[in-house]
């Protein structure tokens, strides 16, 4: 049983843990709740990975005993919600990181991992491709499929996925995936649209420790301003929004609720 506070102004579902093992442990049991459901209702279950550093301990917790022995790898299918023009090989790739912190080590199929692929001439390119291959993998020809589960992560800047204020891919919803140029990075990045996002049954946003307690506060308790705080844009048509937080990340807020 967890405690979950409702957010209040429609912002989601807020749920603070001890610290990052606790977080990375929520998430994991996040995954795997989730992707057995999605496997009971529907037969597999769609899941796009964050990047960044926050998600690594979870995705270790998922190499180890229990879950490398108890998740239904089988039927869970990969994505990722974003990506940094860089190959596989590089310690800046989230699926390559992803893929040597845990995927090589548990029995996925390899078919069920998609990666983007930075291979391809441009980033404009490689977004086209994953989004056919989004496409194909779902059978959904148009309109924006469903993910069981999108996991986020989010920037002392307030951006998510590759989301970044002012850049354009804010602006777009003509797109599954598109290419995105951060100037403030001076990198190109890969990245689902808000409409792929928020179409997804289950977001959740995985943060932690204390450097991430300002921005949080502004982002859940301020005033809606998307483009300049990008995680606000994030709201579920129809499915369910969790704020996945260690207490030290939630430390600036009012609607505080117990610790999980
Ligand atoms: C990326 C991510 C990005 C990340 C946030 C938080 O490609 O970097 O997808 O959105 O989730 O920047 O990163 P940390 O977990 O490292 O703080």
């Amino acid at each position: 049983m967890t405690n979950d506070v409702t957010l209040p102004n429609n912002r989601g579902n807020l749920r603070i843990v001890a610290n990052g093992e606790a977080l990375a442990t929520a998430a994991a049991q996040l995954l795997q709740e989730t992707a057995n459901r999605a496997i009971a209702e529907r037969g597999r279950a769609l899941i796009a990975l964050s990047g960044g550093s926050t998600p690594k301990r979870m995705g270790e917790l998922l190499a180890a005993a229990p879950y490398r022995d108890e998740m239904p790898w089988g039927n869970i299918i990969f994505f990722w919600g974003d990506e940094r023009w860089a190959p596989l090989e590089s310690p800046e790739s989230n699926a390559g990181t992803a893929l040597r912190v845990f995927l090589s080590d548990v029995d996925v199929p390899a078919g069920n991992i998609h990666t983007v692929e930075t291979g391809q001439d441009s980033p404009d390119e490689a977004a086209a491709a994953y989004e056919r291959t989004i496409r194909t993998v779902t059978g959904q020809s148009d309109g924006y499929p469903a993910f069981d589960l999108v996991l986020l992560g989010m920037g002392d800047d307030g951006h998510t996925a590759s989301l970044f204020p002012h850049t354009g891919a804010l602006d777009r919803t003509d797109a599954l995936v598109v290419a995105n140029h951060v100037p403030k990075l001076n990198a190109d990045r890969i990245t689902f649209t808000y409409p792929m996002i928020n179409a997804a049954r289950k977001v959740a946003f995985l943060i932690g420790g204390s450097g991430k307690a300002t921005v949080l506060e502004r982002v859940l308790e301020g005033p809606r301003e998307p483009a300049e705080y990008p995680s606000q844009g994030i709201h579920p048509a129809s499915g369910s929004l969790l704020w996945l937080v260690d207490r030290d990340a939630s430390a600036r807020l009012n609607a505080t609720g117990a610790t999980n």
